[in-house]
């Protein structure tokens, strides 16, 4: 079998964006600039990357951008007040609190404060519970990025065995719902599922989410298989490895994402179309005249 052919975040991300920066100039030309705030409490290294990266794009795309980079030290109710301030801009459409928070921090209630129709990371309760019920909401980037990348390849997910590992809010849980309302079959393992292997082989796709370096080996795959790598680690040489040993992997699979220029770029597209709708749907734009599907 030759080598698995290479499923190009970055490439799908731009041609998302470029759709959305269309969005955001029909948006304007009615009156309202997407406003998205991102929110980063202290110093973490790779959490600055990311904002840096999420602020570019927003900007790009033609938003409206401001990003709140508080010290380390920020107490709760300093923070709670920063997201409760940014609840009440009508200027604002998108929230985005970038975790992890420091330890001392309830990221819990943080989130909770964002206003359900300005969460575009679909992390409050009210999101969460609309996802599982199957009806419209804001959904979390990254799953809703996984099942982009798939469609605009024209991958069929209907009736096809998609296998997560990884069971977490923001990824594992929340894109086995975005599976299921697809007609996919689904299966969540986790770190601490027995013969995770095995679950793999009967997988159509595989999605590592675990945030364990190089999980999953070539020989767990089905020769055809799909495999989207959601895992960001910084390996001992310091460079980024996904969730799945890529060499192997490719060996077997038909279809893979690399890391990085996987599913991470697609997050942040996904950022952008969920603040474009938000911007849409609080200005009363239908979200069809924009390029955005309706929900
Ligand atoms: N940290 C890593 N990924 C994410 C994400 O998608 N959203 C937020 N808020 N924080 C993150």
């Amino acid at each position: 079998m030759p080598p698995g052919q290479i499923l190009d975040g970055k490439a799908t991300a731009k041609a998302v964006r470029t759709d959305v920066a269309e969005g955001a100039r029909r948006l304007q030309a009615q009156g309202t600039q997407p406003g998205l705030a991102v929110v980063l409490v202290g110093d973490d290294p790779a959490s600055h990357v990311y904002v840096r990266n999420k602020d570019r794009a927003a900007t790009d795309a033609g938003f409206a951008v401001q990003t709140r980079r508080l010290p380390a030290e920020t107490s709760q109710a300093d923070l709670l007040a920063v997201v409760r301030e940014l609840g009440d801009d009508d200027a604002v459409h998108g929230i985005l609190v970038q975790l992890p928070l420091p330890k001392h921090l309830d990221a819990d209630e943080v989130v909770q404060a964002i206003p359900a129709h300005k969460d575009v990371d679909g992390l409050t309760l009210a999101n969460v519970g609309l996802l599982a019920a199957g009806r419209p909401g804001l959904r979390p980037c990254t799953p809703a990025g996984c099942v982009e990348l798939l469609d605009r390849y024209q991958l069929p997910i209907e009736g096809q065995h998609v296998v997560i590992v990884g069971r977490s809010m923001l990824v594992g849980k929340p894109l086995a719902q975005l599976m299921l309302a697809r007609n996919a079959t689904v299966t969540i393992c986790h770190s601490r599922t027995q013969d995770l292997a095995a679950h793999c082989q009967r997988a159509d796709i595989v999605v590592a989410a675990v945030g364990i370096p190089k999980l999953i080996q070539g020989d767990w795959l089905r020769p055809g298989a799909i495999v989207l790598d959601v895992g960001i680690n910084r390996g001992e040489d310091g460079k980024l490895v996904g969730d799945v040993d890529f060499d192997s992997a490719r060996e077997r699979a038909a279809w893979i994402t690399p890391v990085p220029g996987g599913i991470g770029p697609m997050t942040i597209a996904m950022l952008l179309a969920n603040t474009l709708r938000s911007a849409a749907e609080s200005s009363g734009v239908p979200l069809d005249s924009l390029g955005l599907a309706a929900r």
